[in-house]
């Protein structure tokens, strides 16, 4: 990670560290708006979106936040042009293998979820290598969706289920919200407390639907190259302002 930003290195005193959420996600919006403001082509915004990953990845190290998850790609970003597809998958495969290096250092295991099988071979190996020499890494759990659509999970998830069913090793009484976590991609990951959208748009856009279900979700108009730590803090003192009460009465009542 080459942005090591000096600023904000450390938690910025107005911030709680008890009360900071344990597993961010963010959908990346707005590189395409950003390259176009430059007169750059939509696919230099990408570039620049690596970037300001990577400097939030760095961040939620340095401030003890242990899992970032981001969307790389849904499963509706293939009816982009191909060429933008294309610059795509060859920009992960690319960071993948310049980043490892610095993955291992700063002790990050990376995980992908999605269909991962439509995705371009030699792609595909990089994510296996990545996700298995990660495996032992701890500080944080920076996962990326790629080929990824939250009603495709859940199919996909019941799909496996009704398997078990057919198989006789699963009694239909017996399913409830554990097990069937237990068939989604993330399984073993805690659900985010916090979802920070780039570029405006309020909507979840099919991302970890059954996840988000009780997330604080932060919107900024910011594109996302331009999302950087002082963005990010602004993020997490809106979160730490409000009141999480997962269907039970507010402290006032
Ligand atoms: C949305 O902006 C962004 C994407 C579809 C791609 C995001 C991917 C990256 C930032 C690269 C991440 C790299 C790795 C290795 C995880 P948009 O193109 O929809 O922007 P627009 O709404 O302005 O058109």
């Amino acid at each position: 990670m080459v942005n090591s930003s000096p600023v904000l290195a450390t938690l910025p005193p107005d911030l709680d560290s008890d009360r900071l959420p344990k597993h961010v996600a963010a959908i990346m919006d707005g590189n395409g708006r950003w390259a176009r403001r430059q007169g750059m082509p939509r696919v230099m915004g990408h570039r620049r979106g690596v970037d300001a990953l990577k400097d939030l990845l760095r961040c939620c190290k340095d401030w003890g936040i242990p899992a970032l998850t981001v969307y790389a790609f849904s499963t509706e970003n293939w009816r982009r042009p191909s060429h933008e597809v294309d610059f795509l998958m060859t920009l992960f495969e690319q960071v993948l293998r310049r980043e490892m290096a610095e993955m291992m250092a700063e002790n990050i295991r990376i995980r992908f979820v999605g269909n991962l099988e439509a995705l371009p071979r030699s792609l595909q190996a990089e994510i296996a290598r990545s996700m298995a020499e990660t495996q032992q890494n701890q500080d944080v759990e920076f996962t990326i969706a790629t080929n990824y659509g939250g009603r495709q999970e859940i199919v996909q998830a019941c799909r496996a289920i009704a398997h078990q069913v057919k198989a006789g090793k699963l009694d239909p009484d017996d399913i409830d919200e554990n097990i069937f976590e237990q068939h989604l991609y993330t399984w073993g990951l805690s659900h985010p407390d916090l979802l920070i959208r780039t570029s405006g748009e309020m909507r979840i856009s099919n991302f970890l639907l059954w996840q988000m279900a009780y997330a604080e979700i932060y919107v900024t108009n910011t594109t996302w190259p331009d999302f950087d730590r002082e963005q990010f803090h602004q993020a997490l003192l809106d979160y730490q302002q409000r009141e999480r009460r997962f269907g039970k009465v507010g402290k006032v009542l």
